[in-house]
């Protein structure tokens, strides 16, 4: 049965825009069945019993039954591949779902009391919407400025919680144009019913078109390239590695020693850390003497230095030659959807040559 013929009739669904939302369906009718057999299997078996074995007369007593070796067996092993079964399946869509793939679309999430803020990687930014290109992948990287919430898209079946002091991630390749509904999942205060919008999901050409529209800021990158100057990062951090941090140019996605010996792999999240709480992971040989910009940078403004450090960081691909700096870096002529923009790129170019695989 395809869910969604029957499922148009029954508004009960949302409507399936995304990737994920028809195997989701599918699983979610698979373990509604289940339930529904059983419950009526169960119940009209007790039922049964309980007429069929009634006590006939006083003081009758009954058969004494042993065991039924084949009966056990039978009712241990179906039922243990059945939820085997739900187990695989659903490790399969979880793990699909939880893993975001590299060359994507990434857009920057801020949840806040009681707002939804999106940053496109050219700099255009949008307040209770989001705008996203039909088929193609989009990953959301999202933190909240203040209290856990939940960014949540009914029509893509993709609901991912948004938590201060970290960084959660959230893909799917919409498939069908239209607007849906952008819901707050997590309670978060007096107006979290409010939080809410609307995700809008365009032809790839209206969505440029879109993006031309909306009055280009500068991308976070540069933003995060200005920060860096302002808040003096870049005193210490020399790129020729003789200043009193390390150097971060090529260093995003590589892995550092640390003082005490460990590895760590340069992520956001990692990154995160070391503005905000530079002494958790001193990388070796350096002092433990940079200050933390707790409280001094908003989470939008951390995102903005990361994704400079990105930007400089080695190409995605390509193993550690080193590249221009991004500030002087021209832009190359085809930007992909998958890679974030350098600073000094233009329009978003159409994917040419790299146009991600649909899923
Ligand atoms: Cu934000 Cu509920």
């Amino acid at each position: 049965m395809n869910p969604s013929s029957f499922l148009i009739q029954i508004p009960f669904f949302p409507e399936q825009a995304s990737n994920f939302a028809f195997e989701i369906d599918l699983f979610y009718l698979l373990l509604c069945a289940l339930t529904g057999f059983f419950t009526v299997l169960i119940g009209v078996a007790a039922v049964y019993f309980l007429v069929k074995y009634r006590r006939r007369s006083q003081g009758e007593v009954p058969e004494q039954i042993e065991g039924h070796l084949k009966l056990e067996i039978a009712w241990t092993v179906i039922p243990f591949v059945i939820s085997m079964f739900i187990f695989v399946w659903g490790a399969k869509l979880y793990y699909q779902m939880y893993t975001p793939p590299t060359e994507a679309l990434e857009i920057f999430v801020t949840g806040k009391q009681w707002m939804w803020r999106a940053q496109h990687p050219d700099g255009q930014r949008e307040i209770n919407e989001l705008h996203v290109p039909l088929g193609q992948r989009v990953k959301l990287t999202m933190t909240s400025e203040d209290v856990i919430h939940s960014y949540y898209i009914p029509a893509f079946r993709t609901k991912t919680d948004v938590v201060p002091g970290r960084y959660t991630v959230s893909w799917f390749t919409p498939t069908k144009t239209g607007t849906y509904h952008l819901f707050c999942a997590e309670y978060c205060g007096t107006q979290h019913s409010g939080m809410i919008g609307k995700v809008v999901v365009m032809d790839l050409s209206d969505y440029q078109a879109w993006l031309r529209g909306v009055p280009r800021e500068k991308s976070p990158a540069e933003a995060g390239e200005q920060l860096f100057t302002s808040l003096a990062c870049i005193n210490c951090h020399l790129e020729n590695n003789k200043g009193r941090g390390p150097s971060l140019l090529n260093l995003f996605g590589t892995e550092v020693k640390l003082a005490n010996g460990a590895t760590v792999k340069v992520d956001e999240t990692y990154l995160r850390e070391s503005i905000l709480n530079p002494g958790a992971k001193t990388v070796a040989g350096y002092a433990n003497d940079m200050p933390t910009f707790q409280g001094l940078v908003t989470e939008e403004q951390v995102a903005m230095i990361i994704q400079y450090i990105k930007s400089i960081g080695p190409r995605q691909g390509e193993a550690g030659p080193p590249t221009t700096p991004a500030s002087a870096a021209p832009a190359p002529a085809a930007q992909g959807v998958g890679r974030p923009a350098p600073p000094q790129a233009a329009k978003p170019a159409a994917p040419q040559g790299e146009q991600p695989r649909q899923d």
